[in-house]
C-alpha cells in the first residue's frame, strides 16, 4: 500500500467519525473576537487560495459569501492521484466544535493540503475558525471526489512532480 493510500484511508476514517455528530447552525455563537480571529486565521493561513474557487487566480477578489465552497474544477495531480479542495464550510456543518478540533489536530491528507501546519494550530484559534466558518452562511454542496493515480484527470489541473528520493 503506498503512503498516500494510507493517508488517504486515515482521512476516511476520522471524516467518517466526525460525520456521526450532528450539530445544529444555532448551537454556535460566536463572539466578535472569535470571528474576527477565525477570520484572520483563515487569511493568514491561506485557506482560500485552495478551498475558494477562483481565488488565487484573481489576487483574492472573490466575495466573502463564496469563501471555502471548495473547488471542483482545478485538480491537484501528482504521485498521490488528483485531490481536489473540498468544502469545508459544509465539513464543518456536520461536525461539533470539540469533533473538528480533534479531527483538525489529528488531520492527514494527500498533498498539497498542509494538513501539517494545521495540526500546530492552538485549541484556541482552532476553535475560533470553526466559529467564524459556522456563521459564514449556506453551506454548499459536496465537490467531486479525488482520482486515484491511474486516472487522468480533465483539464484543468495542476501537476506536481513526486517528492525528491527520500523525502516521500
Ligand atoms: C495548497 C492547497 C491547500 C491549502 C492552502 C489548504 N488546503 Fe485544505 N485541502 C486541500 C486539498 C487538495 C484537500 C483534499 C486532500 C485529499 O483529498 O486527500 C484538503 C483537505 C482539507 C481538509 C480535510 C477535508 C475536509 O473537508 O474535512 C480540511 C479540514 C482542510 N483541507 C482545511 C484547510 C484549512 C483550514 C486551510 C487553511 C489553514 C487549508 N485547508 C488550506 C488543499 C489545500
Amino acid at each position: 500500500m503506498s503512503q498516500y493510500t494510507a493517508l488517504h484511508g486515515v482521512l476516511a476514517v476520522l471524516l467518517c467519525a466526525a460525520m456521526s455528530t450532528t450539530a445544529a447552525a444555532a448551537d454556535v455563537k460566536a463572539s466578535k473576537e472569535q470571528i474576527a480571529r477565525g477570520k484572520y486565521l483563515l487569511i493568514v493561513g491561506s485557506c482560500n487560495d485552495c478551498h475558494t474557487a477562483g481565488f488565487a487566480p484573481s489576487n483574492g477578489k472573490v466575495p466573502e459569501s463564496e469563501w471555502l465552497l471548495g473547488d471542483g474544477k482545478v485538480g491537484f495531480r501528482g504521485p498521490w492521484g488528483t485531490t481536489y479542495a473540498p468544502n469545508v464550510r459544509l465539513s464543518l456543518s456536520r461536525m461539533k466544535e470539540d469533533d473538528w478540533v480533534r479531527y483538525a489536530r489529528n488531520l492527514q491528507t494527500r498533498p498539497p493540503m498542509p494538513w501539517f501546519n494545521l495540526n500546530r494550530w492552538t485549541e484556541a484559534d482552532l476553535r475560533a475558525f470553526y466559529r467564524y466558518v459556522r456563521q459564514m452562511g449556506p453551506v454548499g454542496a459536496p465537490i467531486r471526489p479525488g482520482l486515484p493515480p491511474d486516472e487522468a484527470p480533465a483539464p484543468p489541473y495542476i501537476e506536481w512532480p513526486a517528492p525528491p528520493a527520500g523525502k516521500k
